[in-house]
């Protein structure tokens, strides 16, 4: 029924008290009530759009899903996202960038949920909410602490790799444009033949590698807290298309037995001269989203969402991501998130799925299997079951085995080394030792400069330095006080 105003609620006399029935005014309260959902508990700040992914090569040697095969187009939608920050926090925060990709394809939906960074801080998921945890806010104060940060980093030696990368120039891209997207995880290929293969996702970006300096991303942060999704929108409203072009490194199956260091490692990347990057097609982001809540906000990505010729690894990361993103949705958004448009997808789906909250897309009988009524059937051939591999052993609780190359400081140190060069390596360190005088306490300091010299004898030493220096000319002048953040140490003098 059309409504009588927008403007004046319904009373008794133009002074006088409201009616409850006043359904008009109450919807409009208890909606507003209820507009907010529950943020993604990490990667809260996001932001993203749609486009196509196009096949240039022919890797059908190595995989049979359809949306690999020569030729093929597919519909894709993109999330970008910092990790730690609430909904609303700057966008040039340092912190690794989510890249979530979700490929409609004719067999349903592929979900490669990635990040800017090739490698991540740990190897176990028992650890993962707790390192979430240090990464946010204290219980006591609400405030996000570098010495909680610290604590945990230098407490869990794997993590140096993931930070070398996060101090370093890629823990500020310039704009979500000018960063690459990395699966990190390996996954599983299987061919027509049955034949599997291990591999990593890299989507390379066309634009170039760009990135902010500390200040400028402090600068940024304070100028314009949406400067990343602002930059995506107005340049795929200008018809600027950002692109990124898939390679993949390809692993034989058996090669994983005997690598010379765990493949499965999260925290490792296979050297490009072992395995080469191989192209496979181009992803263009063409299209902004019209509604952000239903068509961003309500995203749910997944790395379970697999098509056939796709599988899962023994990466013991990926297999708990299998359980946690999909229970993640169900508690945010609901057990029926996939009938949610932007989730659906784009084929035929059978289900014996029925009920629950917001089902909004018909059931029909039977309603159980096995049946005699018609009802779907599972078809073993059309499905590689998340990918096989062989596995037998006692149950324990244990790190993975360790093979000759396996540590946790070596490629944190080739990275340091041999793939910076001398101006990035004075970056890193500035930025770790910026990042170390923001009250983190001595004893965490002191473990801190062991774990860079675990990682390089000289970078190590040059932060220690750097650290103490500061803190001696802090001590002569506090006003002076090198905080890493200029800003925020000019309004500490200030308050
Ligand atoms: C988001 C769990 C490791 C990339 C999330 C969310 C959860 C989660 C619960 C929120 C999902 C939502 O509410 O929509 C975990 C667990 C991990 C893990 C348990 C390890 C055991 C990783 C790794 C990567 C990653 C290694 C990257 C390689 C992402 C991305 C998002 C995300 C990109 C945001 C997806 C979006 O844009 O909606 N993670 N995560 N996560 N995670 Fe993880």
């Amino acid at each position: 029924m059309p409504v009588a105003s927008d403007e004046h609620s319904l009373s008794i006399g133009p002074n006088g008290p409201l009616l409850l029935q006043d359904h008009y005014l109450i919807e409009q309260m208890a909606t507003f009530n209820r507009e907010r959902i529950p943020e993604r508990q990490p990667h809260a700040k996001g932001g993203g759009a749609f486009g196509v992914f196009r096949v240039t090569q022919d890797v059908s040697d190595f995989t049979r899903a359809a949306v690999f095969a020569p030729g093929t187009q597919t519909d894709v939608l993109i999330r970008f996202s910092t990790v730690a920050g609430e909904r609303g926090s700057p966008d040039t925060w340092r912190d690794p960038r989510g890249f979530a990709v979700k490929f409609y394809t004719s067999e349903g939906n592929l979900d490669v949920v990635g990040n800017n960074t090739p490698v991540f801080f740990i190897r176990d998921p028992m650890k993962f909410q707790h390192f979430i945890r240090s990464q946010k806010r204290r219980a006591a104060n609400n405030l996000r602490d570098h010495d909680m940060q610290w604590d945990f980093w230098t407490l869990s030696p794997e993590s140096a790799h993931q930070v070398t990368w996060l101090m370093g120039d890629r823990g500020i891209p310039r704009t979500w444009r000018h960063m690459n997207g990395y699966s990190s995880h390996t996954y599983m290929w299987i061919n027509a033949g049955g034949e599997r293969f291990w591999v990593k996702y890299h989507f390379r970006t066309d634009q170039g590698v760009e990135f902010f300096t500390q200040d400028e991303g402090d600068q940024m942060a304070a100028v314009d807290t949406d400067y990343h999704q602002r930059d995506l929108y107005e340049h795929i409203e200008a018809g600027d298309f950002p692109s990124w072009t898939l390679h993949m490194q390809i692993m034989p199956f058996e090669d994983a037995k005997a690598y010379r260091f765990n493949p499965f490692d999260l925290t490792k990347v296979w050297p490009h001269g072992d395995y080469p990057l191989r192209e496979v097609g181009r992803l263009t982001l063409n299209r902004n989203v019209t509604d952000y809540h239903t068509e961003m906000e309500q995203a749910a990505f997944e790395p379970n969402n697999l098509v056939p010729g796709t599988g899962l690894s023994p990466d013991k990361m990926l297999l708990a991501r299998g359980f946690s993103y999909s229970d993640a949705h169900r508690a945010r958004l609901g057990v029926n998130y996939r009938q949610i448009p932007v989730n659906r997808p784009r084929v035929e789906v059978n289900s014996y799925a029925k009920d629950g909250a917001m089902r909004v897309q018909n059931v029909t009988d039977p309603v159980y299997a096995p049946n005699s009524y018609g009802g779907p059937k599972a078809q073993a051939e059309l499905t590689d079951d998340g990918g096989h591999w062989y596995a037998d052993g006692e149950m324990v609780r244990a790190a993975y085995t360790l093979r000759p190359d396996d540590d946790d400081w070596g490629q944190a140190g080739t990275l340091v080394r041999e793939v910076l060069d001398d101006a990035a390596r004075r970056r890193l360190v500035s930025n770790i030792a910026g990042h170390l005088l923001n009250g983190v306490s001595e004893p965490v300091l002191v473990r801190a400069f062991e774990y860079w010299r675990n990682v390089d004898k000289d970078l190590g030493d040059q932060v220690e330095a750097q650290v103490r220096a500061k803190q001696e000319q802090g001590e002569k002048d506090p006003k002076a006080a090198g905080q890493g953040n200029p800003a925020r140490s000019s309004m500490r003098a200030k308050a």
